[in-house]
């Protein structure tokens, strides 16, 4: 894997009093020199986590990750880590092995799963998940070609940014012991299109409905703001 080196950033941080002001920080790959302020916000975000919205996992899955079964990027101000996105190369997680992902054995090798992505409160609004994530793609693109993450329908924030990002919803089911969860995909090299005319809509609330459209082969692709509430729009798939 490619090396990452490091980026400067000037970013916006939240002040108490609603104000911004501006704080260099520095993107990089994170390593196990780092695990003590990488596993702080882990456990931070653990700690604050609604299953409902999000399911972190343990000190040892985010450990595996650090040491070399994904990758990490961190956000530094100074030596304090403000946002971290993971990537696990490979999983083990037999829920995501029995997925249909449409892939044959051996481009399942070539598949990497977006793990998660945290953005401390006072530096949301950055766009980080969204920015992380094109350097993340970067990182992989030598070594992968299938990218794999799951969302909750009541993450809005973090479901509009997978999408602009590129991912597709294929499923919509229940993860992680009773939550529903989006799958969501991207493709790298040979991306299929998305036909857009004559799309279908559903309330993102609307389980069923969008079960329905999804087994009816079509993807979501976008979210749309109506007066009651927001909306998930659905395509299909050309290859
Ligand atoms: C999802 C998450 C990473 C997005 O952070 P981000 O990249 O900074 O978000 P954006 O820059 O797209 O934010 C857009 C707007 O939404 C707001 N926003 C983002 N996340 C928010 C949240 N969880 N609660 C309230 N407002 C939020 C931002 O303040 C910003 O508002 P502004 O336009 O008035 O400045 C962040 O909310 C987070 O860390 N959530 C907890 C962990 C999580 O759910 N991760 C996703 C699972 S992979």
């Amino acid at each position: 894997m490619k090396d990452f080196g490091e980026h400067h950033l000037c970013l916006k941080k939240r002040k108490k009093s609603e104000f911004f002001t501006k704080i260099p920080c520095v993107l990089r790959r994170l390593t196990m020199e780092d695990k003590d302020e990488a596993l702080a916000l882990h456990r931070a975000m653990a700690a604050s986590a609604t299953p409902d919205i999000f399911v972190p996992g343990t000190d040892e899955d985010f450990l595996h990750i650090l040491e070399g079964g994904g990758a990490v990027l961190g956000v530094q101000e100074g030596r304090r880590i403000v946002c971290m996105r993971t990537v696990l190369f490979q999983t083990h997680d037999d829920e995501i092995l029995r997925e249909d992902m449409g892939l044959l054995p051996d481009q399942m090798t070539r598949m990497a799963f977006m793990d998660y992505c945290v953005v401390h409160r006072d530096y949301r609004g950055n766009n980080l998940q969204f920015l992380t994530y094109y350097y993340m793609e970067d990182l992989l693109w030598e070594d992968f070609d299938y990218l794999y993450t799951t969302v909750s329908p009541r993450n809005v924030f973090s479901l509009r940014n997978v999408m602009d990002c590129g991912f597709y919803a294929f499923q919509l089911k229940e993860r992680y012991g009773g939550h529903m969860r989006y799958l969501l995909r991207k493709d790298l090299k040979h991306s299929p299109s998305i036909r857009m005319k004559r799309h279908a809509s559903a309330p993102l609330r609307d389980y069923p409905a969008q079960q329905s459209l999804m087994e009816g082969g079509k993807v979501g692709y976008r979210l749309a703001r109506h007066i009651s509430g927001i909306w998930m729009l659905f395509g299909t798939l050309v290859k």
